[in-house]
C-alpha cells in the first residue's frame, strides 16, 4: 500500500480535504442565514468537542487497521460491511453536487481571467454549468488516478499554500474597506437569543462535521497511508485549527465586502456567485480580485473533491482488486452520471424536484442528512462494535477523546438526526 511521503504530506492532504467550498462558500452562507456571531461560537464548540475527537478516532483506526472504509467496518462487525458501501454512495453523492459548484468556480475563474462580463443569471441560462461540471469531474478523476503521492499529495502541496496565501492577502485587503467594522461585528458578535434556537445548534454542528469532513471515511482512508511515527493527536489538532483559520479568514474576506457594498448577508448559496461579483465590478482592481477569489475557490474545491473520491477509490481497489486507473475511470463515470441532474438544475432546464432545485435537494439529502447518518454509523461502529483491544491507543488512552467519540458524538448525532427527520416530514 502507498504511503504519504512525510508527516507534512499527510497534513497537507488532510487540510486539503477539510478546507474547501465548505469553508469559503457554505460557511459564510450559513453564518449569514443563521444570524452571525452566535452561530460562529457554536461552530467552534461543536468543532472542538465533537468533530475533533471523531477525527482522531477515524485517522487512528485507519492507520491501525490499514483498511478502506468497507473492510474496516467489516472488521468491526461482519454485518456492518455492507454499510461501508452506503458510506461510499453518500460520499459520491456529496461529490456529485460538490463538483457542480466546483465547476461554477472554474468557469468564473476563466471568465475573470478572460475579462468577460457575465452574470450568474446569464451563466445559468446557458449549458456552461454542465460543461464546467464535466471538466471539474475529469480533473478530479485524473488527479486521483495518478496515485496517493504523485496525485493527491503533490496537488495539495501546490494548492494548499496558494489557498492560504490568497485568503490572507484578501483578508488584509478587506481591512481597507469602509464596511470592515460592520462586517466583522456581524460575523463575530453573538446574539444571545439565537443560542436558544435549536436550528442554529443543528446547523453549527452539521457545518463543523462537513467542514472537517469527519464521519465519511475520508480521514480513515487518509489514515491508512500514514506512517507509524506520526503523532495523530497533534496532527489532528493542527488540521482542525487550520480549517477553523480558513473559515475565519473567509468570514473576514466576505462580510466586509457584503457590508461595504450594501449586499444581503443572508443571500444564501448565491452570495459568492451573484453578490460578490457585483462588488468586484465596482472596484478599481475588481478583475484581479475576482480572478483571485475564484482561483481560491476552485483550488480549495479540487483538493476536497479528490478526498471525497478517494474513499470509494480505496474501497473499490482493495475489495475488488481493480487497479487505481480502472477504479478512477469507473468512479468518475458514476459521479458524472449522479451529478448531471444537479448540473442541469442550474441550467436552462431548471431541473426541479418538489419545488427544489436538484442540487439543493442533494445538499439537503446527502450533504446534510446523509452525512449525519454515516457519522453516526462510524462513531458507533468504531467505539461500540469494535472490541476494546482493537481501539487505537491514541483514542483509548485519553478519557476525554474516548468518551466524546463513544457517548457524546452518537448522542448529539441521534438528537440532530431526529430533529432533521421531523423537519423533513
Ligand atoms: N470539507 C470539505 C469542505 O469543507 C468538503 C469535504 C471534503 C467533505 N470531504 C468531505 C464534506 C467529506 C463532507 C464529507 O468543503
Amino acid at each position: 500500500m502507498e504511503r504519504w511521503s512525510s508527516r507534512t504530506g499527510f497534513l497537507l492532504a488532510a487540510v486539503g480535504s477539510a478546507v474547501g467550498l465548505g469553508n469559503i462558500w457554505r460557511f459564510p452562507t450559513i453564518v449569514g442565514e443563521n444570524g452571525g456571531g452566535a452561530f460562529y461560537l457554536l461552530y467552534l464548540i461543536s468543532f472542538m468537542l465533537f468533530a475533533l475527537p471523531l477525527m482522531m478516532l477515524e485517522v487512528s483506526i485507519g492507520r491501525r487497521t490499514r483498511c478502506d472504509v468497507v473492510s474496516a467496518l467489516g472488521l468491526a462487525r461482519r454485518e456492518l460491511r455492507a454499510s461501508g458501501w452506503l458510506v461510499c454512495i453518500i460520499t459520491l453523492s456529496i461529490l456529485s453536487y460538490y463538483l457542480v459548484v466546483a465547476g461554477w468556480t472554474l468557469a468564473f475563474l476563466l471568465m475573470y481571467v478572460a475579462g468577460w462580463d457575465i452574470t450568474f443569471q446569464q451563466f445559468v441560462s446557458s449549458y456552461w454549468p454542465v460543461a464546467s461540471f464535466i471538466a471539474a469531474a475529469l480533473i478530479t478523476g485524473i488527479v486521483s488516478s495518478s496515485g496517493v503521492r504523485r496525485g493527491i499529495e503533490s496537488i495539495n502541496s501546490y494548492l494548499m499554500p496558494l489557498v492560504f496565501l490568497i485568503l490572507i492577502v484578501m483578508a488584509l485587503y478587506s481591512t481597507t474597506l469602509p464596511g470592515f467594522r460592520d462586517g466583522v461585528r456581524f460575523f463575530l458578535t453573538p446574539d444571545p437569543r439565537s443560542l436558544l434556537d435549536g436550528e442554529i445548534w443543528a446547523a453549527a454542528f452539521g457545518q463543523a462535521f462537513f467542514s472537517l469532513g469527519v464521519g465519511q471515511g475520508i480521514l480513515l482512508t487518509y489514515g491508512t497511508y500514514l506512517k507509524r511515527d506520526v503523532e495523530i493527536r497533534k496532527a489532528s489538532i493542527t488540521v482542525a485549527l487550520l480549517d477553523i483559520l480558513a473559515s475565519t479568514l473567509a468570514g473576514f474576506v466576505i462580510f466586509p465586502l457584503v457590508f461595504s457594498f450594501g449586499l444581503e448577508p443572508a443571500a444564501g448559496p448565491e452570495l459568492a456567485f451573484v453578490s460578490l461579483p457585483r462588488a468586484f465590478e465596482g472596484m478599481p482592481s475588481g478583475r484581479i480580485l475576482g480572478a483571485s477569489f475564484f482561483a481560491l475557490l476552485f483550488s480549495a474545491a479540487l483538493t476536497s473533491s479528490v478526498s471525497l473520491l478517494e474513499v470509494s477509490t480505496a474501497a473499490v481497489t482493495s475489495t475488488k482488486g481493480l487497479s487505481r486507473r480502472r477504479a478512477g475511470l469507473g468512479l468518475t463515470s458514476v459521479v458524472l452520471f449522479l451529478g448531471l441532474p444537479s448540473a442541469l438544475s442550474y441550467s436552462p432546464l431548471d431541473l426541479m424536484v418538489y419545488g427544489n432545485r436538484f442540487l439543493d435537494l442533494m445538499d439537503m439529502l446527502a450533504g446534510t442528512f446523509g452525512l449525519l447518518i454515516t457519522a453516526l454509523l462510524i462513531s458507533v461502529a468504531f467505539t461500540w462494535a469494535l472490541s476494546r483491544e482493537l481501539i487505537p491507543e491514541e483514542v483509548s488512552a485519553s478519557r476525554l477523546t474516548y468518551s466524546a467519540a463513544r457517548y457524546a458524538v452518537p448522542l448529539v448525532l441521534a438528537i440532530i438526526i431526529s430533529w432533521r427527520a421531523i423537519q423533513l416530514i
